[in-house]
């Protein structure tokens, strides 16, 4: 209940609107009766000073760097806890005990496997497809072959979607990249971890067995966990938006997906790691370094800055931790890729421009050199980004449907157009 109040005048008019506490971060003014009481809208493109809804799922103080999954430190989840177990605390804000654990992992590994008919849709891209482009398409037509979990008003029903989705993400993302390599689909095991089974739906060939190396599994699982979940960013914004209507989760999914793919967003490792390969040694760094402080030349270093975070993402110096045990178990320490991020980012740290602007390495500026270590061209990063945020997307979505006060997303503009005038005949136009 709001305890205190904001007055906005403007000439001899003024409102009070009240304000809502939180137990972290910003308090918040509701307006939402501005419109009817002012005639007036408010203005924030790109959302830089609005809350969207209210959550119990994400903190973010992005000032001093802190992530906290339902209170609990990112730092702590990804270093003593597993995916599955990330995905059931998003999910139902607790950590499961033995036997929650036991029941969800046994859920979730009999909910892998897809559709016989679904590996056709497949045969219907280029081989070069990009990935994002596969999952966008595929994911979309899951509301065509589940769609006794598509009633989004029978609890039963999403929570049934809801494990189908973490389920089947690791098993058409592995299709997309054999389907782009021209490798046969690999069947889900059930006798393999989440992370174990996806390294070999993506590795393994009817040829001979694959056996997962533990500390890449391990590495891989940490991976999801550090991109499972973040607060409001623009994918989940446009899941919930898209959920608002009451389209089936599945359909929000792949617009998720499809926002994700951006290189502002989501799409930034892919980025990234281009970029660290066109700077190629050390020395041009300092050249890529003017680029993006100048204003005409629209370079930016990809993988530095964030919306929210104006210190170092806690997730970033954990990926850069798992970056270096992956490089020391495959034996590459020396990938040049690696010196040359660890360099960018110890020059960019200490610049002016990047100090001023409080640009820092954001999770997308390591996660590439892993994943590529890991053995994953550029183009499936991102949808390895998408693969772990889908229980992000899912546990919003179930959070937003859940709410009481839950109506359909519809922003307001500001209009700046013509005026109204009358139709011109074609004989008449100049
Ligand atoms: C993710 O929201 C989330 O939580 C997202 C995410 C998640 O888990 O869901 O954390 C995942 O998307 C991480 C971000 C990945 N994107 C990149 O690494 C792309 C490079 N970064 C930028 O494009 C940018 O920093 C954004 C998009 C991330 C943030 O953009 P903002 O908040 O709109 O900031 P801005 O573009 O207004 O930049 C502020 C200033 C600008 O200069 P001025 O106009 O004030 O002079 O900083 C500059 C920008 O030019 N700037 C950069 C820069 N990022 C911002 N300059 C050079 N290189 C950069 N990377």
């Amino acid at each position: 209940m709001a305890d205190k109040k904001a007055t906005l005048s403007i000439g001899k008019e003024s409102w009070e609107f009240p304000i809502y506490g939180s137990t972290l971060g910003p308090e918040v003014v509701d307006i939402s009766s501005l419109y009817t009481r002012s005639g007036r809208f408010t203005y924030d493109p790109g959302f830089t000073s609005t809350a969207s809804c209210d959550s119990d799922i994400t903190y973010i103080d992005g000032d001093v760097g802190i992530l906290l999954h339902r209170g609990y430190p990112i730092e702590q989840l990804a270093e003593h806890g597993d995916f599955l177990e990330t995905c059931y605390l998003l999910l139902y804000g607790e950590l499961p005990n033995k036997a929650q654990k036991a029941d969800f992992d046994y859920r979730v590994t009999h909910h892998t496997m897809l559709h016989e008919q679904m590996s056709r849709f497949f045969t219907g891209f280029r081989r070069d497809a990009h990935p994002m482009a596969i999952m966008v398409g595929v994911v979309g037509a899951l509301s065509a072959f589940y769609h006794d979990s598509t009633d989004i008003s029978d609890p039963h029903q999403r929570m049934v979607a809801s494990l189908r989705m973490i389920a089947k993400m690791p098993t058409i993302a592995a299709m997309a990249y054999k389907y782009h390599i021209g490798q046969p689909f690999v069947y889900p095991k059930n006798d393999l971890d989440y992370a174990a089974n996806f390294l070999r739906m993506c590795f393994a060939v009817p040829c001979e067995e694959y056996k997962p190396e533990p500390v890449l599994a391990r590495a891989m699982d940490r991976i999801f966990i550090l991109h499972a979940d973040h607060e409001q960013n623009a994918s989940t914004s446009t899941v919930r938006l898209a959920g608002s209507s009451g389209a089936n989760p599945f359909a929000c999914t792949a617009a998720g997906i499809a926002c994700l793919w951006g290189p502002a967003h989501g799409g930034a490792n892919e980025a990234a790691l281009n970029m660290l390969q066109e700077i190629g040694t050390p020395d041009r760094i300092p050249e890529f370094i003017e680029r993006a402080k100048d204003k005409d030349d629209p370079f930016r270093l990809m993988g530095f800055g964030h919306r929210v975070y104006k210190n170092y993402d806690p997730r970033a110096k954990i990926m850069q931790k798992t970056t270096h045990e992956v490089l020391a178990e495959l034996g590459n320490r020396g990938d040049p890729l690696l010196d040359v991020a660890m360099e960018l980012e110890k020059i960019a740290l200490t610049d002016e421009y990047f100090i001023e602007k409080k640009l820092y390495p954001n999770i997308d500026f390591y996660s590439g050199i892993t994943l590529k270590a890991l053995g994953f061209p550029t183009t499936m990063f991102t949808v390895l980004f998408s693969l772990a945020r889908t229980v992000g997307w899912i546990a919003q979505w179930k959070e937003m449907i859940e709410d009481p006060k839950q109506r359909i997303g519809r922003p307001r503009q500001l209009y700046n157009g013509e005026v109204q005038r009358d139709y011109v005949p074609l004989t008449k136009r100049g």
